[in-house]
């Protein structure tokens, strides 16, 4: 995790790896810090906190101008989250800074070493060992940065996105990536790093990604040279249009991001299908699906593999494939799944969802099932990213850039890329009547409507919320395709008001959590009229009969539910398979509400980061 910015050219660095830093808190944000280089001193302030405690201290610390800069925001991986395990790093003779997104695994041996030489740590990070093994390196055999880097990297092993600066040689930054995401902007006559494009949107719409092994010398006024670090050899740096805008990173007159993502929900859904669904003419067009539609045709299994909030998009996408094309799913924990020595054969077929595309779990998994053979596709939001660049193919979610760290609108639009595969596939297979098809199409084109109606649910959620802003557990109830809704529910609840909350299939309620119904005890039962409506009814009277309070999402117009419910929240009528795309909007506001009353920070919650790169 960790984001890192970096800026050679001759605008003043400092504002610009500030904003940048800010745009990245989303990666993490326990610690923060800068250098700037002023053409004779470097200047180091680093602080535990966000990037606002690092903007006080350094005003009071150092001179602000130079105009090359790096910078770090931090989710600690080693050592515990303070001023002196704070980015950047620097060598014992001071000469060479770092910043590091990443792990570096085999630190310790190398550390142990190095303190036999005679260096000196003062912080508890991999980082640091790192910065003095790249100048040992460079001390010993005489080399130039960007060798010493190269020579220090082929030691190592683990994750990284670093770039390092030396004060013998202050016209150029190195950078270099493993495992953790790196762009450089490239403008004129300047350019920027980043661990996203968002730092530098508003300089250049030039970008380069680094790949994976690969390193870059980064020169004032000459052209960046990109070669691989385990051979030398140089590489074409494929420069890439930028397609996010200003707009799309900022609050847009929102408090939070989440809320702002939440609220955008029925546009993105529109943007996730544009171009692909033609409900008149009865046809989805999706060129990944397309250009391999064979080795869909030919799967004798899909495999699901994600994390968090995809990892829920999956569930809800097992109950469509299973239904719509009768392909056996199977969803897995990407973190499992890699140590578990999974049995994947030639025709299966592995989807991986993930928003960041950066998520280390859901790589790892798919580098495993690439391994052994499965033609493995992607469903990510980020464009160019690791995820994405690493399967065989995908379809991207076009939901823009989700910036606060509760997902919202990537799982909606997760869940509509994967319908629409699910209904290409049936179409293919003759698997769903025309009838149903036809149906699901017309839907699907009205569902973002649908979405700004139940956004409309706002208010309830809000009145709701402040009755059970204190409350200390939540259970959360669905069933069928508003299982996996439940449990993303739960999951929005606790990871941004720190409330505890489960999710569980409401039949499975008497084999266990029943015993936690009290009168003290909210539950969320998703009731919507389709689906397993009288067995949900049965399971609302099971929890009234033990004093349980029971919050129910219905569809418009119940009365059934009403006459059983405390509070109810009514969203407008959609079929079975697609309610999770309706029934989720008003579990994301009442979480986002619980949040606020409770003083939480919302788009940036505890101990989280919103891409986890990290196993
Ligand atoms: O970027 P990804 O979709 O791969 O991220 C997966 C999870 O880390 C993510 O969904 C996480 O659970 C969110 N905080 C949920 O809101």
């Amino acid at each position: 995790m960790c984001g890192i910015v970096g800026y050679i050219g001759y605008r003043e660095a400092y504002p610009i790896v500030i904003k940048g830093l800010k745009r990245l808190e989303y990666r993490g944000y326990d610690s923060a810090g800068v250098m700037l280089y002023d053409g004779d001193n470097i200047k180091l302030s680093k602080t535990k906190g966000k990037v606002v405690d690092l903007e006080a201290k350094a005003a009071n610390e150092i001179s602000t101008n130079g105009t090359i800069g790096i910078g770090h925001t931090r989710w600690a991986t080693h050592g515990v989250p303070n001023d002196v395990n704070s980015h950047p790093h620097v060598s014992n003779s001071g000469d060479l800074v770092i910043i590091h997104n990443g792990i570096i695994e085999n630190y310790a041996p190398l550390k142990i070493e190095l303190i036999k030489r005679g260096y000196v740590f003062h912080s508890d990070t991999d980082t640091e060992v790192l910065v003095n093994l790249i100048e040992e390196v460079q001390k010993k055999e005489n080399l130039k940065l960007g060798k010493a880097v190269q020579v220090a990297l082929n030691q190592v092993f683990g994750a990284y996105a670093i770039a390092v600066f030396d004060r013998k040689n202050p016209d150029e930054i190195v950078v270099a990536r493993l495992g953790s995401p790196l762009a450089i902007g490239i403008g004129e006559g300047e350019y920027f790093i980043a661990s996203d494009a968002s730092p530098f949107i508003e300089y250049t719409s030039n970008a380069v990604y680094l790949e994976d092994g690969e390193m870059a010398n980064i020169r004032l006024h000459k052209p960046m040279k990109v070669r691989k670090i385990k051979d030398d050899s140089l590489v074409d740096p494929y420069i890439q249009e930028l397609q996010m805008n200003l707009e799309q990173i900022e609050k847009g007159g929102y408090d939070h991001f989440m809320l702002k993502e939440i609220y955008e929900q029925p546009s993105v859904i529109t943007d996730t299908y544009r171009g692909r669904l033609h409900a008149n003419e009865g046809i989805i067009q999706m060129s990944g699906v397309e250009d391999n539609l064979e080795k869909f045709l030919n799967a004798e299994r899909i495999i699901i593999v994600a994390c968090g909030t995809s990892w829920h998009a999956g569930l809800v996408a097992e109950y469509i494939f299973e239904e719509f094309t009768r392909i056996p799913v199977e969803v897995e924990y990407a973190s499992e799944f890699r140590y578990r020595n999974p049995i994947i054969n030639r025709k299966d077929v592995v989807i991986a969802i993930s928003q960041s595309g950066e998520t280390a779990d859901t790589m790892a998994a798919i580098k495993l099932a690439k391994e052994k053979g499965a033609f493995v596709y992607g469903v990510c939001n980020v464009v160019g990213s690791s995820i994405s660049r690493e399967t065989h193919a995908g379809s991207h979610t076009h939901a823009g850039p989700e910036i606060g760290v509760a997902s919202t609108k990537a799982f909606t639009t997760q869940i509509t890329v994967l319908i629409m595969m699910a209904l290409r596939l049936a179409k293919a297979k003759g698997t769903l009547s025309k009838t149903d098809f036809h149906r699901y199409l017309q839907e699907l084109e009205i569902i973002p409507e649908k979405v700004k109606e139940a956004l409309e649910t706002d208010a309830k959620a809000k009145e709701i919320a402040a009755i059970f802003k204190n409350t200390q557990n939540c259970l959360y109830l669905g069933r069928g395709y508003n299982f996996p809704v439940a449990l993303e529910g739960a999951l929005k609840l606790k990871e941004i008001s720190y409330i505890h909350a489960e999710g569980y299939p409401a039949a499975e309620m008497k084999h266990g959590p029943i015993a936690l119904i009290d009168e003290h005890m909210p539950v969320i039962v998703i009731a919507p009229k389709q689906g397993h409506y009288d067995k949900i009814v049965s399971n609302i009277q099971e929890i009234k009969s033990r004093s349980g309070i029971i919050i129910a999402v219905v569809t418009k117009g119940d009365t059934q539910v009403r006459g059983l419910a405390d509070y109810i929240i009514e969203i407008p009528e959609t079929s079975d398979a697609l309610s999770p795309l309706i029934t989720t909007i008003p579990l994301q506001l009442l979480s986002y509400h619980i949040a606020v009353m409770r003083g939480c920070n919302v788009d940036q919650p505890r101990n989280l980061a919103k891409s986890v790169t990290v196993e």
